[in-house]
């Protein structure tokens, strides 16, 4: 069958031989026009002249747009209805696109756009978590908080108390493929838009209400995209919003990518927080009571602030049993980009803390960080002790594997052995420190909010046996549109070359929600898997009828059909229903069962299951210039019942060197007057294929997910990224070789930081 096999990418030849079709790519015609946007300079204040003259005039420019030019509202958010198109007087960020050149080539309206002429009366700029909190610039009225039991009490009297504070960096999401759109005039003022978007449904919606459309008029196509971690799940809406109004206006193709450079300084990034927690715990290190105060960075406009809060509330816990716990969440507003879904939305963060917190306790007894891990795990469920613990929100953790797959994982790679080694290594060496963490991931699968728990799909079958797929996800190098090729192959029980994989269309499946939250193959797989069945059952039945036999003695395998015992090609089985006058097409429809939330309350079951996994990092630092490498990791991960491992394996690969990269080397920096000052790669370092562990060893715990997901398999995009958390620990562990206090090193742990938490360390 072709579920479970190691095939690769679909695109795989395409993408090495430069021939796989982005935006960019599409051929436009002749007359299509480019836009580029003109950005504030600014962080925050008014606009008092704006003389557009020269920009006008510029070679090339056909138009030039202002805010009050725009046909109506223009907005661009996905929530909340605070992001206008281009700024008006009133400028939030520095970066905010303030106007749009409409020009004859790309280069010609972005040569334009530097032209302009622009008075500002700048008002102080709330910056940064501090500036923010003192100025309570935040969205919603007050910190929102979900509580379980009587956290303060059970600090007070534990045995032991600690508090602390970690702050981590955002992350710019790097995509290859910056963003990009076009859209195509139709008849009678109807669009179609190429959009690189996560969301084309969101697109179409957006594309829509800017030009006063119903949704049925607007037509959202993506192919592909060169990567889109979250980066695309809104962000594209300004392009594609901007293209289709313009397109409007003159009636002619308009195209709009953002530069590299652009594109760091417009686009939202993963949000920034700072975790501040108190805990009290006994002498084994076991957590009594736990309190945490998050604070989130979320820029100026709203945009999906709310919901990555949320996600690093949910993942406060990680794998342990809090009895008792208080999470305090603060959501500010600033006049920076505004923070977006970034690959585990906001998922990283709050487990970064609780990890932070574990390390500390540790720290503190004296005891192996991984010793003190494991004595809070949550309880694993079995027959014999079935009542289960559950998480602060009220879910029960039903399938707790992370004890057997830890001492897996442990005992793989010599946890206990490197441990003892790490210690001689460092008694021996003064000055190149080595430092080793083992840490778990659980990560809950499913969109906190319960209707984007719907996806469809549309398969044709045609009369040459051949096969369409369409399902509402996107496909952005993680292989979802390959596993969902897969499930069809294995409903028909075809090859996998028989099936055609097509680009997602709002017209062919609608009401898509985002391809986000890791949740792209067990949605459009099910609903994939429900239009097969529905034609393939049609197609059974009228060869049963013909044959007079029962259903069940029609099978389906090995690109053949037998119909009692007769064997006929599957292209034969496919004529004959179709001059049977059978439908061979149908929509698949499928909603994600048991799932129910009450965000307000904090409490329910947000997820439908939990993915886990565990890493080990070795790193080694050089104390005198803060210098360090990862030199091995091991990593054991929770894909359920693979669809696929190869792309598994390459999600956990590229998911941990993503979030490696996260908590050392990218590094955000915004000067005083709120220019972020790392936007190239000149500046902002991702990591090379030379930053992967010299020894990186991956692999699979094969076992099937508990829920009835898509042949048992489990999400996989997101959660493999926190396998990174192992990296920070392990630096943190070679820096405490260095001196008596604890190592509370903050993130990104580039050199400079490192340097500077070595001297806290020291100079007790
Ligand atoms: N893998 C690649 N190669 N490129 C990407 O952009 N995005 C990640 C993850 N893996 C991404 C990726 C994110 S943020 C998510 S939510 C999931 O893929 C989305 O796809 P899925 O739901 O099909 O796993
Ligand atoms: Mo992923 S951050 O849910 O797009």
């Amino acid at each position: 069958m072709s579920v479970s096999k190691p095939h690769p990418h679909d695109s795989a030849p395409l993408h090495v031989t430069g021939a796989a079709r982005y935006i960019d790519d599409i051929p436009l015609p002749a007359n299509t026009l480019h836009l580029a946007f003109g950005l504030a300079e600014i962080a925050h204040g008014r606009i008092s002249a704006l003389d557009l003259g020269a920009v006008r005039s510029a070679p090339g420019v056909v138009m030039v747009l202002e805010a009050k030019d725009l046909p109506g509202d223009c907005d661009c958010s996905p929530s909340n209805h605070d992001e206008p198109l281009l700024s008006g007087a009133h400028v939030q960020y520095l970066g905010q696109p303030v106007f749009l050149v409409v020009a004859t080539s790309h280069l010609a309206a972005r040569k334009a756009a530097r032209l302009a002429k622009v008075d500002y009366q700048p008002r102080d700029a709330i910056l940064t978590i501090e500036e923010a909190l003192a100025a309570d610039s935040r969205f919603e009225d007050g910190p929102r908080i979900w509580e379980r039991g009587e956290a303060g009490e059970a600090i007070d009297t534990a045995p032991h108390r600690l508090e602390g504070r970690i702050e981590m960096g955002g992350q710019e999401h790097f995509y290859l493929e910056g963003h990009a759109a076009i859209a195509l005039p139709q008849d009678g003022g109807d669009m179609v838009v190429h959009s690189s978007t996560q969301h084309p449904t969101e697109v179409q919606h957006k594309v829509a209400h800017a030009l006063h459309l119903p949704m049925s008029a607007v037509r959202v196509e993506t192919r592909r995209m060169g990567g889109g971690f979250g980066g695309k799940e809104s962000q594209g809406n300004a392009l594609a919003i901007s293209c289709a109004v313009v397109a409007r206006m003159t009636g002619k193709p308009v195209k709009m990518r953002y530069d590299r450079d652009d594109d760091f300084m417009i686009t939202g990034k993963r949000h920034d927080f700072r975790i501040d927690y108190t805990v009290g715990y006994d002498d084994d290190g076991r957590i009594l009571g736990l309190e945490f105060q998050h604070f989130t960075r979320c820029g100026w406009a709203q945009d999906l602030s709310l919901p990555v809060a949320d996600r690093a509330m949910l993942h406060a816990d990680n794998a342990y049993w809090l009895p008792h716990i208080r999470i305090e969440s603060h959501r500010l507003r600033t006049n920076t980009q505004s923070a977006t879904a970034y690959r585990g939305f906001g998922g990283p963060q709050g487990m970064l803390g609780i990890e932070r917190v574990l390390d500390h306790v540790a720290h503190a007894v004296g005891r192996d960080p991984l010793q003190v891990r494991t004595a809070n795990y949550y309880a694993p469920a079995s027959d014999a002790a079935p009542a289960v613990q559950t998480t602060p929100y009220g879910q029960p953790v039903q399938d707790f594997i992370l004890h057997d797959l830890t001492a897996k994982l442990a005992a793989q790679c010599n946890y206990a052995e490197r441990r003892k080694a790490v210690a001689e290594w460092n008694a021996a060496n003064p000055l190149i420190k080595r430092g080793l963490a083992l840490t778990p991931v659980k990560f809950g699968i499913s969109f906190t909010l319960t209707h984007l728990n719907q996806a469809g799909a549309l398969v044709h079958v045609y009369q040459d046996g051949s096969v369409r797929v369409n399902h509402g996800g996107t496909e952005m190098g993680q292989g979802l549109f390959q596993k969902v090729a897969q499930v069809a192959a294995a409903r028909f029980g075809l090859p996998l070359e028989a099936i055609q994989i097509t680009a997602t269309d709002t017209a062919k499946v609608p009401n898509t929600s985002a391809t986000a939250a890791s949740s792209g193959s067990d949605l459009n797989g099910m609903a994939v898997k429900a239009a097969c069945d529905t034609i393939r059952d049609r197609i059974a039945g009228f060869l049963a009828d013909q044959a007079q036999c029962a259903i069940a003695e029609v099978q389906f395998a090995d690109g053949m059909v037998s119909v009692a015992g007769q064997s006929m090609p599957f292209a034969e089985a496919a004529k004959r229903a179709y001059e049977g006058r059978v439908s061979l097409s149908s929509t698949g429809f499928y909603k994600t069962p048991h799932v129910a939330w009450d965000r307000i309350a904090g409490q329910g079951r947000p997820f439908l299951y939990f993915a886990y996994g565990a890493a080990c990092s070795e790193v080694v630092i050089d104390t005198l210039t803060g210098e360090n490498r990862i030199l091995r990791t091991d990593i054991l991960h929770d894909a359920g019942a693979s669809l696929n491992p190869a792309l598994d394996i390459g999600q956990v690969e590229g998911g941990f060197v993503q979030g490696a990269g996260w908590l050392t080397t990218e590094e955000l920096v915004w000067d005083r007057a709120g220019r972020l000052r790392t936007h190239a790669p000149s500046t902002y370092k991702i990591p090379a294929c030379s930053d992967r562990p010299p020894v990186f060893n991956v692999s699979l715990w094969d076992a099937p997910n508990r829920e009835d997901t898509i042949y048992r398999s489990k999400a996989v995009g997101e959660p493999p990224f926190m396998h990174g958390i192992s990296v920070l620990m392990a630096l943190s562990d070679a820096i405490a070789a260095c001196g008596g206090l604890y190592p509370a090193l903050n993130a990104p742990a580039t050199p400079e930081r490192i340097l500077t938490t070595l001297d806290q360390v020291r100079h007790v």
